[in-house]
Formats: C-alpha cells, sequence, structure tokens
C-alpha cells in the first residue's frame, strides 16, 4: 500500500498537505496515518482543541485533540510539529502525553512552536458564556478557540513561549485579564455563569476561580509559569525555522485541521471556525509558502457529507427538523439509534435516512459526542473549495452507500430567496448557482437541484483495485470528476489502511 501510494500519488513529491474540502471529519486522520510511514515531519499549522482524532492505543481507542496523529511514528524518528498558527491548550497537551506515558510510547521527537497562541482559562470562560447567552448560536466546541484566535488579532494574546518567562507571562496575562473582565463584568455582573463555567474540570475544577478578581490570576501563573512550564517546556521552540530549513530536504506532511468550508475566511461566517483551514491557512500556520507545497490532497466524503454545529447546510437530509434534533440539548448518537431500523436508509422520510446514514457511518463528533448533521455530497460546494485547495482530492466513505439503491448528488442550486443586492448586480429567484456563494444569506436560500445515480447495492470493503469496484460506483466516482472538475487519486472504503484504492496521480496513471 505505502509504495502504491508513493510511486503513484506522491511521486516526487517532498512537501505534501492533507486538507478537508468539506465541514471537517471527512477522515484526515486515516491519512495522515497512512502517509506518516512516508514522511520524516508531520506538522500541524490550524485550529486546536476543537479537532479530534482517534488514537488507537493497544485495543483502546483514545481520542487525540493537539497532538498529531504521526505521533505514533516518533519511534521510528519522526519528528512531530505544533505549529505556530494553532491555538494550544498545554492542559490538553499535558493529558495527552500523560496518555502516552501511560501507554509507555515515546514522544522525544514531538516539538510545540515557540509562537503557538496560548490558549488560558479566560478563553474557555468566554467561549462558553458566549454561547449560553446567544442559545448556541455558532454551536462552538467550546474549547477556547475563537476568543484566543480574537486575542491574537486584538493584539493582546500570549503565545506558548511566554510560559517559560515569568515575568512576560505575568505582565501580559494581566493586560489580557484586564480585557476579559471588563467584557465578562456586562456579560455575567454577577460571575453566577463565570463561576458555574470555571467548575468544569477543563477549567481545573474550579482552581482558577476568584470571588473577588474573577480569575485568580496567581492560579493560574503557577499553573502555566511553573507546571506547564515544567512539563512541555523543553519541546517549545522555533518550529517555523526548523521546517523551513526542511523544505525540499526532508518529506514534510502538513496534518489539516478542520474543513475548508469552515474556515474563517472562506466558510459561511459566522457559521466558521476562527482559523483558515484551507491550504493557505495551514502552510502559514506552519510558517512555510503555499508554494513549498508540492501536492495538496483534499479530502471529500461521498456520496454523502456531514457537518457538525450551526450554519446552512443546503443538501441536508429531513433538513431543519433534522438539524435541530442534532443540536438539541443532550442529544447523542447513541440516544437517536432507537430511531434506527433496517431498510432506514431506503426509506422515504428524509429525516429517518438520515438516522439510518448516521449510523452506517459512525457519525458521531469525534470532540462533543454530538450527532453529526448529514446531507448529500454538494457539488456546488466542492467547486468552491477546490478554488483553494487545488482539484486533487480522495474521496472517503463510499461503502456507507454499499445498500443504498439510489444516490443523490447535489449538480446546482436554484436561489429561491428574494433579491439580493451584490455590487451592481442583483441576485434573483430562479438564478442557478453553480459554485456555492460564501454569503450564508444567499446560501440559505439556495434549494439544491439533484442529479440521480443508481446504487451498486453490493458489499465493496474487501474490493483493492479500481477495476474491481462496481461499475455503478465507479460511474459515479467519474461523474464527480466530471461535474466538478477534480482529479480522484484515492478511495477509501473503510477505516483500515488496506481499505484504500489508490487510481495515481496527476500524470493519469490508473491502478
Ligand atoms: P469552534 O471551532 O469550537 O469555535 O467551533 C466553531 C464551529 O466549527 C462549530 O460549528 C463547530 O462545530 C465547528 N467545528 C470546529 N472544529 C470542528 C471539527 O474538528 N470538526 C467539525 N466541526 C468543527
Amino acid at each position: 500500500m505505502d509504495t502504491l501510494v508513493q510511486n503513484k500519488v506522491l511521486k516526487d513529491a517532498m512537501t505534501v498537505a492533507i486538507v478537508c474540502n468539506q465541514f471537517g471529519d471527512t477522515g484526515k486522520g486515516k491519512f495522515v496515518d497512512l502517509l506518516s510511514t512516508w514522511a520524516d515531519v508531520i506538522a500541524r499549522g490550524t485550529g486546536g482543541a476543537n479537532a479530534g482524532h482517534t488514537i488507537k492505543i493497544g485495543s483502546v481507542e483514545h481520542v487525540f485533540h493537539l497532538i498529531p496523529s504521526g505521533i505514533l511514528h516518533d519511534r521510528a524518528g519522526k519528528y512531530n510539529i505544533i505549529g505556530r498558527g494553532v491555538v494550544l491548550d498545554p492542559r490538553v497537551v499535558v493529558k495527552e502525553l500523560d496518555l502516552l506515558d501511560k501507554a509507555s510510547l515515546p514522544y522525544e521527537r514531538l516539538r510545540l512552536s515557540m509562537n503557538a497562541k496560548l490558549v488560558l482559562p479566560q478563553h474557555l470562560v468566554m467561549d462558553r458564556i458566549k454561547e449560553a447567552k446567544s442559545g448556541k448560536e455558532i454551536g462552538t466546541t467550546g474549547r477556547g478557540i475563537g476568543p484566543c484566535y480574537e486575542d491574537h488579532t486584538g493584539r493582546r494574546g500570549l503565545v506558548l513561549n511566554d510560559i517559560l518567562n515569568r515575568d512576560v507571562f505575568v505582565r501580559k496575562l494581566k493586560r489580557n485579564l484586564a480585557h476579559h473582565n471588563t467584557v465578562l463584568s456586562t456579560l455575567d455582573p454577577d460571575m453566577q455563569f463565570t463561576k458555574k463555567i470555571m467548575e468544569h474540570e477543563h477549567l481545573a475544577n474550579g482552581a482558577y476561580f476568584s470571588q473577588t478578581q474573577r480569575f485568580d490570576l496567581d492560579v493560574i501563573v503557577e499553573m502555566y509559569a511553573t507546571t506547564y512550564a515544567g512539563r512541555i517546556g523543553a519541546m517549545i521552540t522555533d518550529t517555523e525555522a526548523r521546517l523551513r530549513d526542511y523544505v525540499g530536504r526532508k518529506k514534510i506532511l502538513l496534518e489539516g485541521a478542520q474543513g475548508y468550508l469552515l474556515s474563517v475566511d472562506y466558510g459561511s461566517h459566522p457559521y466558521v471556525t476562527s482559523s483558515d483551514a484551507s491550504i493557505e491557512g495551514l502552510a502559514k500556520g506552519v510558517g512555510i509558502r503555499v508554494r513549498d507545497v508540492d501536492l495538496v490532497l483534499g479530502i471529500v466524503k461521498a456520496p454523502y457529507m456531514t457537518r457538525v454545529g450551526v450554519g446552512p447546510f443546503p443538501t441536508e437530509y429531513g433538513g431543519e427538523r433534522s438539524e435541530k434534533h442534532c443540536q438539541a440539548e443532550g442529544m447523542t448518537i447513541d440516544l437517536e439509534q432507537e430511531l434506527y431500523f433496517d431498510n432506514a436508509l431506503h426509506h422515504d422520510n428524509e429525516f429517518l435516512r438520515g438516522i439510518a446514514i448516521r449510523k452506517i457511518g459512525g457519525e458521531k463528533g469525534a470532540t462533543t459526542g454530538r450527532p453529526r448533521r448529514v446531507g448529500r455530497l454538494d457539488l456546488p460546494l466542492l467547486r468552491y473549495s477546490t478554488q483553494t485547495n487545488g482539484n486533487k482530492v480522495i474521496l472517503t466513505k463510499l461503502d456507507v452507500f454499499d445498500d443504498a439503491d439510489k444516490i443523490e448528488i447535489c449538480k446546482a442550486y436554484v436561489y429561491k430567496g428574494p433579491a439580493y443586492r451584490m455590487g451592481k448586480y442583483t441576485l434573483k429567484q430562479g438564478h442557478i448557482l453553480f459554485c456555492a456563494p460564501q454569503d450564508p444569506e444567499i446560501l440559505k436560500h439556495c434549494e439544491p437541484i439533484y442529479g440521480k445515480l443508481p446504487g451498486w447495492n453490493q458489499k465493496t470493503p474487501g474490493i483493492r483495485t479500481y477495476e474491481e469496484l462496481p461499475q455503478k460506483m465507479r460511474d459515479l466516482v467519474e461523474y464527480i470528476e466530471r461535474k466538478a472538475k477534480v482529479e480522484v487519486v484515492m478511495i477509501s472504503l473503510g477505516p483500515e489502511r488496506e481499505q484504500t484504492i489508490v487510481r495515481g496521480g496527476a500524470a493519469g496513471i490508473r491502478s
């Protein structure tokens, strides 16, 4: 498998990136793992503990949020890097290191960028208060991601290296807390929300709370500048300089986080995360140039796709009902199993079909445990993502539809909303759109036009070559290629490495 991927897909590439062309959760982890054997260095450059990938340690599966999945290859001499674009919560890193220690797995070559943005207790508090007060407007993961990036662009943030310089840390922390205290004094004047949120285990079970100051500066300083600095200090370094030096000399694998459609720059604002999840954000987030990346592989779930959290999703099975159901307080994928029954994949009721897809595809948020919203593959959105991420794609999860009798793919949208000004141009009812608009005011009024293809009704996870795939599945793959002008270089039919079909790279070699 590894040589096949190397010969047919990677060829002479030295820097390869894995990104997601949808809303995240497309199966990047499997491909990062697959290519980690090839790479000398694996680096993350965006997002934070909002991401989640499952790492199997012995027979137990653990969800890791910050440390790249490539850490399992540390023993083989590979470096794992968390880059400057990441918002890094030391508590999460330490927890993940503890898990590795417990399993006697080494992490000698793990390096953390001195410029990574430091996640502090006030970021988690602010994230959770804002969500609670707005009735979960965005549906964030509650990991402090937005507020930490806001501090960075607001020029009051701290970076990881600050925990190694106590005086600098205290000075910057005071200034930062002054800002958050001012905002919180309006949002939560009697501190009841703050107190409750700070009792969470992610906030040291209330240890950071002060009845008089709101945040106990001394306890935070002690935890960050002593405990965390002691534990991770030696891993902190100038990772950007190291990566720049490696470009063209060592094999670098860049691991994207989230997905293009959640990018703060390209996604449907405000229903996005706070980092740029495109290849541009990823390259910048590890400190190299986009043009240093030889090959970008964009992952695409097909023939369905998923979204976690709030925001327009034109092809959603069961529409608004499904969206509300997935976001209901306390709803988990385990709870909804009661609604599942055999053959639900063929049911006329879209809401029930959505439940079937979630069950067969195991579509449960790794970080939150929430059921993921499911919809049909949306080509206007794919055309939009590939404008930046390039046209080489990997299709995942096709096997989920092995038993489906029909497949619907969104080919274009028809606009159904009120007249909407876009500069000189006015978008009107009935206009057809082939490429998705970024503006959610437009996207929410886009009605999909579906192309219908027959299902293949055959189990596929054991198939290893493209030629052996059912003709109808190949027709679907080639339909996607034709309609979205992409090149499908690999196809994933299950979680195992072997369940991967390698088609080839730019030269068009087909196995
Ligand atoms: P935040 O990144 O926690 O601020 O959340 C903002 C939005 O991005 C929410 O809709 C989240 O559900 C979504 N989100 C963040 N990280 C992920 C991810 O790794 N997979 C899928 N959705 C995500």
